[in-house]
């Protein structure tokens, strides 16, 4: 069963404040989706990958994927919005895997990306890594007193790669779509239709990069080899 990749690099980098959309914002002089992008292909699970990215951004993402067999796509208002456009332009697949990966996450190993495909080839329909809360979780109301201490033992944080059966999250979505719906991850989308999401061990070099602290961090790790 083939297995398409899609990266959401549609946003604007509002947090991270470089001035030009977060996907073009380099990282040991490289930039972000062309990692995120590499590190997909360096799974060797995928055949086909494509990446959606803010409107007027088409040509210059082909410039930096430099020859890359990427197709480029512009995505929608929001994350939820950039995938759909995504899926569309898979109409014609009629099943498959599909792993839909934050082009803001550009260290995920390759590793994960395969074990993740590896999961969904074993029969679950929608795969997340995720990672234990390493911090204490209360929950504030708005004026910032505490409210209470969550019970941070069955929490997880979400990571990408997501690995999905495509029929099921091209009906999430569509779903998702006809309600006006949107989510920050599409195993959300999943959930609302009831359907289980199944978790594997996420990566501590999953991380995304939202912040300017992140893109030191990333530029750190790199300097060390240790990303
Ligand atoms: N994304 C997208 N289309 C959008 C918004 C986000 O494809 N309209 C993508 C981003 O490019 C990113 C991923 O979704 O790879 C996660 O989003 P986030 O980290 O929030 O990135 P931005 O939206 O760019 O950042 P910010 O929210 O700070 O503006
Ligand atoms: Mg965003």
């Amino acid at each position: 069963m083939s297995v398409i990749a899609v990266a959401p690099a549609a946003g604007s980098g509002q947090r991270l404040g470089a001035g030009v959309p977060k996907a073009f914002v380099t990282i040991d002089g490289v930039p972000i989706l062309v990692h995120a992008v590499d590190g997909l292909i360096a799974s060797g699970v995928i055949d086909r990958v494509l990446v959606a990215v803010p409107a007027g951004q088409v040509e210059a993402a082909q410039t930096v994927l430099d020859g890359r067999p990427v197709e480029v796509l512009v995505g929608g208002a929001d994350r939820t919005a950039s995938v759909r456009r995504a899926l569309a332009a898979l109409d014609d697949v009629p099943d498959g895997i599909v792993v839909v990966h934050d082009a803001a996450r550009p260290f995920a190993p390759p590793g994960l990306t395969a074990a993740v495909v590896e999961t969904v080839r074993a029969g679950h329909g929608a795969v997340v890594p995720v990672l234990p809360l390493a911090d204490t979780v209360k929950q504030v109301d708005d004026l910032g007193t505490v409210q209470v201490t969550v019970d941070r033992s069955t929490l997880r944080a979400i990571q990408t790669p997501q690995g999905f059966d495509l029929a099921l999250l091209r009906r999430a979505h569509a779903v998702a779509a006809s309600a006006g719906a949107a989510a920050t991850d599409d195993a959300g989308l999943v959930e609302a239709l009831g359907e289980p999401v199944y978790t594997v061990p996420g990566h501590p070099s999953a991380f995304k990069i939202t912040t300017a602290w992140d893109r030191g961090l990333a530029e750190l790790l790199v300097a060390k080899g240790v990303r």
